[in-house]
This record gives C-alpha cells, sequence and structure tokens, in this order.
C-alpha cells in the first residue's frame, strides 16, 4: 500500500462497479459536451483508450504529450482518461486543478512491480548512480528519482548525462536494455515489466509475417528484444503513429497495445494495421486491463460527480515533481525516440 491519498475509498468502489448511477437512455456525448463547457473541463485520454473515450477527448496523445497538456492547461478540471500514474503526473504538475480519473483502479503492472521500499534498497544500493525512472511508477518512486523519463524522450535525456555518471534505470527492463543498447550506456536495472508488451510472441510475428510480406512492423519499446529485432520501427506511441502517417508502405503489424490502431486508422486512412500476436496467435488481443477499465459512462459519471479526485499529500506532491520538472526542461520540445531499419532497397 503507497501513501497515496484518494478522495475516499467509496469513490473508488462506486466507480468500480458495473452499477453506475445514471439514466441508460441519455446521449453520454452530447450530456459530456455540455458538462466539459459548463465545468470548464478539459479531457486528456491516451491512445490506448477506447475508441469512444479518445473521440471525445479534447486531446489524446502519449504520456509525454498528455503531461505537457496537463501543466499548460488553464481548465479548472482535468479528465485524465489514462492509468493511474498518468493521472497523478497531472495533479502533480498542475496541483491547483481538480484531476479525476474515471476509475481508480486503473493501475499499471509496471508500477506494481516496483514497491517504493523495495525501490529505495535499490537506489541506496548505487550511491553514485543518477536514478532515472519511467514515468510509468508511483508517484513515492518518483519522489526517490532524480530524473523521469518517457519513451518519447529518454534518449536525449540520457545523451545530456555526462559519460561519466552511472545510470540505475526503473521500471521496465526491456525499455532499460533497449535505451542501454541505443547510447551505448550501462544501466543498472530494475526487472520490472509490462503485462502487456511482454506477451507478444516472436513465433506468432514470424508466422504472421510471411502471410503479410509487405507489412513494416512498429513496436513499442516495453516489448522484449526478440520482438524489438524483428521491428522496422521502435518508439513511443506517438512516434509509432508518426511513423505509419509518414512510411509510404501500405501495411503494418503493431506491436503495443491494439487501441492505439484507431489513431492510426484516423490519421492514416486507407493503410492496413494488424495487431501483433500473443502466443495464443489471436490477432490484437493484447489489451492493458488497467486502460480497459475506464468507459464513456464512468467517463460521464466521474465528469458530473467530480469523483474520484486524485489527491496527493503535498510532501509527496513536491517531491514527485521536482524530477518531473527536470525532464520537462530536458525534453526537446518535439521528443521521438523513433528508431528505424533502413529498408532494402529492391
Ligand atoms: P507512451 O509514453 O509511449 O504513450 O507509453 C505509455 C505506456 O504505458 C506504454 O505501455
Ligand atoms: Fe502499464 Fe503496460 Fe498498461 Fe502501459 S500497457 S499502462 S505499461 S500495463
Amino acid at each position: 500500500m503507497t501513501d497515496t491519498a484518494y478522495a475516499s475509498e467509496a469513490d473508488a468502489k462506486n466507480l468500480s462497479s458495473t452499477d453506475l448511477d445514471f439514466d441508460p437512455f441519455l446521449d453520454l456525448e452530447e450530456e459530456i459536451n455540455s458538462l466539459r463547457q459548463e465545468k470548464n473541463a478539459v479531457i486528456l485520454a491516451h491512445v490506448y483508450q477506447d475508441s469512444e473515450i479518445q473521440d471525445i477527448a479534447d486531446f489524446v496523445g502519449d504520456s509525454l504529450d498528455l503531461s505537457r497538456k496537463a501543466a499548460a492547461t488553464d481548465a479548472d478540471i482535468i479528465v485524465f482518461c489514462g492509468v493511474r500514474f498518468m493521472a497523478e503526473v497531472a495533479k502533480i504538475l498542475s496541483p491547483g486543478k481538480t484531476v479525476i480519473l474515471p476509475d481508480l483502479e486503473a493501475g499499471c503492472s509496471l508500477e506494481q512491480s516496483c514497491p517504493p521500499d523495495k525501490f529505495r534498497i535499490f537506489r541506496e544500493a548505487h550511491p553514485d548512480h543518477i536514478a532515472l525512472s519511467y514515468i510509468n511508477c508511483s508517484a513515492e518512486v518518483k519522489a526517490l528519482s532524480d530524473i523521469i523519463v518517457t519513451s518519447s524522450n529518454a534518449e536525449a535525456i540520457i545523451n545530456q548525462i555526462p559519460k561519466s555518471q552511472p545510470i540505475m534505470f526503473a521500471p521496465d527492463k526491456y525499455l532499460g536494455s533497449f535505451l542501454a543498447r541505443k547510447t551505448g550506456r550501462n544501466m543498472a536495472l530494475w526487472p520490472g515489466t509490462c503485462v502487456v508488451h511482454e506477451q507478444f510472441s516472436l513465433r506468432e510475428l514470424v508466422r504472421l509475417k510471411t502471410l503479410h510480406p509487405e507489412a513494416l512492423v512498429v513496436a513499442h519499446p516495453e516489448c522484449p528484444e526478440n520482438i524489438l529485432r524483428e521491428a522496422d520501427h521502435i518508439g513511443s506511441t506517438s512516434s509509432l503513429t508518426e511513423f505509419v502517417i509518414t512510411s509510404d508502405a501500405p501495411e503494418f503489424i503493431i506491436a503495443t497495445e491494439p487501441k492505439i490502431i484507431h489513431q492510426m486508422e484516423k490519421l492514416a486512412p486507407g493503410k492496413t494495421f494488424i495487431g501483433a500476436p500473443g502466443s495464443d496467435g489471436c490477432i490484437g488481443c493484447n489489451n492493458c486491463p488497467f486502460m480497459a477499465l475506464n468507459t464513456l459512462e464512468k467517463l460521464y459519471v466521474a465528469l458530473r460527480d467530480q469523483t474520484p479526485e486524485i489527491q496527493l499529500p503535498e510532501k509527496l506532491r513536491v517531491a514527485a515533481e521536482k524530477p518531473l520538472r527536470q525532464m520537462l526542461v530536458m525534453s526537446p520540445l518535439k521528443a521521438v525516440t523513433g528508431t528505424s531499419r533502413p529498408r532494402a532497397v529492391a
């Protein structure tokens, strides 16, 4: 149990249940639109959210884009449609705003893999190291870190750290080893993984590639190295989306959470997107169980009732803000960690 506090336990139970208190005949889009105006609220959504949430959001993006939006908004209320650590980042950077998350149970396996007390021991075991933490971690782990990174800006930030400075990285071991390979830095890694990305199957991916020889593979760096070796482009969710828009290939295999395909289809119409398979061969089935907890119905109720609200003890918020602000300072304005494999000339 972390010392993060939320408005009330009842909020969590309420919004986690399927019995939401609302009239089922309401036009939810219409209701959300008028509430958003009336309350001066902004709806931020990660690209792994349901398509109907993406479509109603004021802004859809990756973790870095969303933290920048949260820091800059002049709205009174931020409705954060993503997972809890993302909503916490919004609260840390915009403490004067009301930040609501449609379902407080929307956690993250990477965050769960890295309890703050164990992270503290890891940190103490590496006294000479600078502590870089992936944004997918708790506010407590952020508070114990020197700099936060996302998959969009991690490489650019590491390259600003003097080569003589040893680095420790938590909590994603696959992103950490990808960054170590890319930057040539030796990094002490925390052994966390993402439940979605670690489940892609190399055997099934190779089989799918033989069925779609024209398709390019794009992969998030949270994937294991054997999947990344098959990728034509590796990057954050924004970088993957940008790649499929600008590439002249007609077909892509997407090795990340499949709900991102909704944005890709909107932004690159006419192209074909196939979700990468898990070990059962199921195409596009690796959904993030945490992101899936948010629904349009919960979004409506949360905005209407302004709950459940993210609240953090001020001491914790201030301590977690420092490494996040450091990230924003060191992050290039247009941060892209995408790595493309040169295509063979026919
Ligand atoms: P991005 O920062 O690339 O959006 O990734 C967030 C995430 O949770 C990936 O699983
Ligand atoms: Fe966390 Fe993985 Fe879900 Fe991203 S996809 S929020 S890393 S569990």
